[in-house]
């Protein structure tokens, strides 16, 4: 009877971003004068409106640190135990921008010669190494016109200069604005390039060097504000799925310990995510969240309706992702049969949204920059996955093949993905045999591309420029502004490069 419904009426019709152009406007704005600010909930702002997705191989914490830097934030994924999920949070909200934690030290008892050797083997661009003891206490620093081949049968504690004579800062003065702290000092002490930071008792608790300095000064006159909560810690999501007892039911209890040891790390956002969103146990999980965590942003999703986005505003959700099946490795509308055009589901998702006060996320689908244009219409974020898989940033191995460089990328439906512990995202058990696991996802491969840090400002300059078009000073007046037009194969193929040998293929089709 359903089906006579649909047959005698005319079946609804699905657009995605290819399906449409947006047409120009009269406009006073340059794309430079553009801001991107947007939020994902009352108490979470962000720079740029792109997350990067919560997949084993795009979002660990390196790579939620520069999206973060960026403006934007990252999803940590939930392919791990609860605890390294915990631990890559704490990473991310301990980071400090500029700060190298973690610096490459050396021991007092080494000759010059070893740390020539060091050098050479691990491809280092720098020489002067902070001197510790077994304990970790600062002992000196190993000057780079020291090491030196003519050098090489010094000792270290021979070469270095003195701690009496090492500039340093303890780390409770820069706690504030670290920055701040380590540019007025290089400003005071002109000449010094190297700035060490200790503790009380004199541990070695990271580094300061004049050029990523002035490079982070650098950026903030070009207006790349990092994403930042109010102790000025880098903002971070983790994504988490509903555990389940072995009854089947939602485990309530372990859902709240998992989200209360992120919180407990300093947490912005959880993302409840899971392949189908309009579900009852999702529902329960935002429901018992937000209960709990009356502060935290929740994210949760994936819906492609209208009913979907209602449904986990009214248990509390912040912002709802939506997409079913756009993503580049997705295989869920060929192995279901289901899924909506992304650009119809944002459409519908984003009137029910505005019904009930929430955010809309874009999950999935994008492959340029004027999809992200196209998606901020109806969309106050993106996220991102196969765009960003490729970053050095990205977690994996770098694979050579026929001299080119690749690295993984595959869906969180894939076998291998759920093996590892994807599979409650997609309604499986992890413990099914893997013949009766239908994958809804594949395994893939990305080449190797710029570091996050050009990604994103290839893509903020394309969203900048789409404004510009647009006559649109923020993504507000994007959504006010936008006018679609409907492209027929014909114009499709007008909108690429064609009828021209391509010389170099460029990244960023506009
Ligand atoms: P892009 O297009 O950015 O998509 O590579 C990333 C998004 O795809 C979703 N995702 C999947 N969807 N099967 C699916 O149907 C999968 O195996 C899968 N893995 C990820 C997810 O929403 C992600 O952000």
């Amino acid at each position: 009877q359903a089906a006579e419904v649909f047959f005698k009426e005319n079946l609804p019709y699905g657009l995605t971003y290819d399906d449409v152009t947006l047409a120009t406007r009269f406009s006073e704005i340059l794309p430079r004068q553009t801001r991107l600010e947007t939020a994902l909930s009352d108490r979470l702002n962000l720079s740029i409106p792109i997350v990067s997705s919560d997949m084993d191989t795009v979002t660990e914490s390196r790579m939620a640190i520069a999206m973060a830097q960026n403006g934007g934030m990252g999803l940590i994924h939930y392919n791990m135990t609860e605890r390294d999920q915990v631990r890559e949070v704490a990473r991310v909200k301990n980071n400090i921008h500029g700060l190298i934690q973690d610096p490459i030290k050396v021991t007092p008892d080494l000759h010059i010669a070893d740390v020539l050797e060091i050098i050479e083997d691990r491809g280092f661009k720098f020489s002067t190494f902070p001197v510790v003891d077994e304990q970790n206490r600062l002992l000196g620093l190993l000057p780079g016109r020291a090491v030196k081949q003519r050098y090489r049968d010094r000792k270290v504690i021979e070469a270095m200069q003195p701690r009496k004579d090492v500039y340093t800062l303890n780390q409770k003065d820069i706690a504030d604005d670290p920055i701040e702290a380590a540019d007025k000092f290089f400003n005071e002490n002109l000449g010094i390039h190297k700035l060490l930071v200790v503790d009380d008792e004199d541990h070695l608790a990271g580094l300061f060097t004049l050029s990523d300095i002035e490079r982070i000064a650098e950026e903030s006159r070009d207006n790349v504000k990092p994403s930042r909560d109010a102790h000025f810690r880098l903002l971070c999501g983790a994504a988490i799925s509903s555990p389940r007892t072995s009854d089947g039911d939602l485990d309530g209890e372990r859902l709240i310990n998992h989200v209360g040891m992120l919180v407990d790390e300093g947490l912005d956002a959880v993302a409840i995510s899971t392949a189908h969103g309009f579900t009852s146990g999702v529902g329960q999980s935002v429901k018992l969240v937000r209960e709990q965590f009356p502060d935290l942003t929740i994210i949760a999703g994936n819906v492609t309706s209208g009913g979907g986005v209602e449904y986990l505003a009214d248990a509390g959700a912040d912002a709802i992702k939506v997409g079913q099946g756009p993503g580049s490795i997705c295989t869920t509308r060929i192995v279901a049969g289901v899924g909506i055009p992304q650009l119809t589901a944002l459409y519908v998702a984003s009137r029910a949204a505005a019904k009930k006060g929430v955010r809309v996320i874009a999950d999935g689908g994008i492959v340029k920059s004027g999809d992200i244009v196209k998606a901020l219409t109806l969309a106050d974020a993106v996220i991102c996955g196969g765009l960003l898989a490729g970053c050095p940033e990205a977690p994996g191995q770098i694979l050579e093949i026929d001299g080119k460089l690749y690295k993984q990328y595959r869906g969180m439906g894939s076998l291998e993905a759920m093996k590892a512990g994807s599979a409650a995202r997609y309604g499986h058990s992890k413990s099914d045999k893997n013949r009766k696991v239908a994958a809804e996802g594949i395994e893939a491969l990305k080449e190797v591309s710029d570091s996050t840090d050009v990604v994103l400002g290839q893509l903020v300059g394309g969203i900048q420029s789409g404004m510009g078009y647009l006559g649109a000073k923020d993504l507000n007046e994007l959504k006010n502004q936008a006018r679609y037009i409907r492209v027929s194969a014909a114009g499709m193929r007008e909108s690429s490069p064609h009828d021209v040998i391509e010389v170099k293929a460029s990244k960023e089709r506009s």
